[in-house]
């Protein structure tokens, strides 16, 4: 049986809709989007979508979002086999024409991040070792509860704010203060690189729960949050200046989220904390998981691209029969 590859062209086939995930799908219009649909200002990409065709009927779809801006890898969003062509290298094959696909538009790799323990991981991975991908490294603890979950967790409400101290909307961060936050950690480096706020706040937050705390020597911690969807909360970066973090003071902002939650409209939550920060890795797992609906381990891995031409010759062997 024949296995062809194509590069989809708008307006997609209603049949490669339920082949990627619900928060993906609006990516399948293959016009710049965010790569969240609830979150206007989210990093902006240009999906391409390549799919496998068996007998001309679709077999696998491969979803993509190139960066539009800054320097950051195209990320492979999904991949998905229909289950009657599963186990056949259609996933393998569809993968090797996609790498050639990106090579060939001049980028030097591309990256993924998935969740280790859904079902069709265990597949996923052995796919990406055949192509040649990095072993895939935990990233992030990721963990799922709900409003009424959170409202179990033995810290909730229980933490004052240090005394001195004020919580406020981090939308109603002044630019002086923006300022100063960069101008201290350029100076001092105080904040770990990857929980810098104008990281994660650049391209838009959730404006009704985000929420930082000011000291009398200025801001010193933030939580910045995001909607995945009109219900769900995704607790994306917090961060607290270790001084003032001492004896659980970043409790009063996590708490200040929660409460928040109902305002906003949101019911379910998603909390993400870098497996290389271990305090908060431990914490997570101590104080919040017990509580919470789920808690699973994020795994990112990566394919060099530098050598297009041998990817594109790849990409050329059929699947195997
Ligand atoms: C993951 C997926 C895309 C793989 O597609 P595929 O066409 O079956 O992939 P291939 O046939 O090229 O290779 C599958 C590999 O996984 C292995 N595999 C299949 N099921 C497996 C399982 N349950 N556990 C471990 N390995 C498994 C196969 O043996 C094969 O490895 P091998 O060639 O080393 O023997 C497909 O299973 C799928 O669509 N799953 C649902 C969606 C999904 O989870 N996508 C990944 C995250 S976005």
């Amino acid at each position: 049986m024949t296995v062809t590859f194509a590069l989809l062209e708008p307006p997609v086939a209603p049949s490669f809709e339920g082949m990627t995930f619900p928060a993906y799908r609006h990516l399948l219009a293959l016009a710049p989007a965010p790569t969240l649909v609830h979150e206007p200002t989210a990093r902006q990409v240009q999906p391409l979508a390549m799919a496998a065709l068996r007998e001309r009927e679709p077999a696998a779809l491969a979803l993509v979002g190139l960066p539009l801006e800054g320097d950051e890898p195209p990320e492979l969003l999904s991949l998905y086999v229909v289950p009657a062509s599963r186990g056949q290298g259609v996933g393998r094959a569809l993968l090797a024409a996609l790498e050639g696909e990106i090579a060939s538009r001049g980028f030097a790799s591309l990256g993924t991040v998935f969740t280790a323990s859904a079902p069709g991981s265990p597949a996923f991975s052995r796919v990406l070792a055949a192509r040649g991908w990095t072993t895939p490294q935990p990233r992030t603890l990721l963990m799922r509860f709900s409003y009424e979950q959170a409202q179990q967790f033995p810290w909730l409400n229980r933490y004052p704010v240090r005394e001195g101290c004020e919580i406020f909307p981090w939308r109603e961060l002044t630019p002086a203060e923006r300022q100063q936050l960069i101008g201290s950690q350029r100076e001092r480096g105080w904040i770990a690189q990857d929980l810098v706020p104008w990281r994660w706040d650049e391209h838009g937050f959730e404006p009704v729960t985000s929420v930082g705390m000011r000291s009398p020597e200025g801001v010193v911690g933030w939580v910045i949050n995001h909607a995945l969807d009109e219900n769900t909360l995704r607790f994306t970066c917090s961060y607290i200046r270790k001084d003032y973090g001492r004896r659980g003071r970043i409790l009063p902002l996590y708490s200040e989220s929660i409460n928040r939650m109902k305002e906003g409209g949101f019911t379910r939550c998603s909390f993400v904390a870098p497996l290389h920060h271990a305090t908060m890795a431990a914490f997570v797992r101590r104080w919040m998981a017990p509580w919470a609906g789920t808690l699973q381990e994020t795994l990112g891995s990566t394919k060099s691209l530098v050598s297009p031409a041998a990817t594109l010759s790849a990409a050329m062997a059929p699947p195997e029969e």
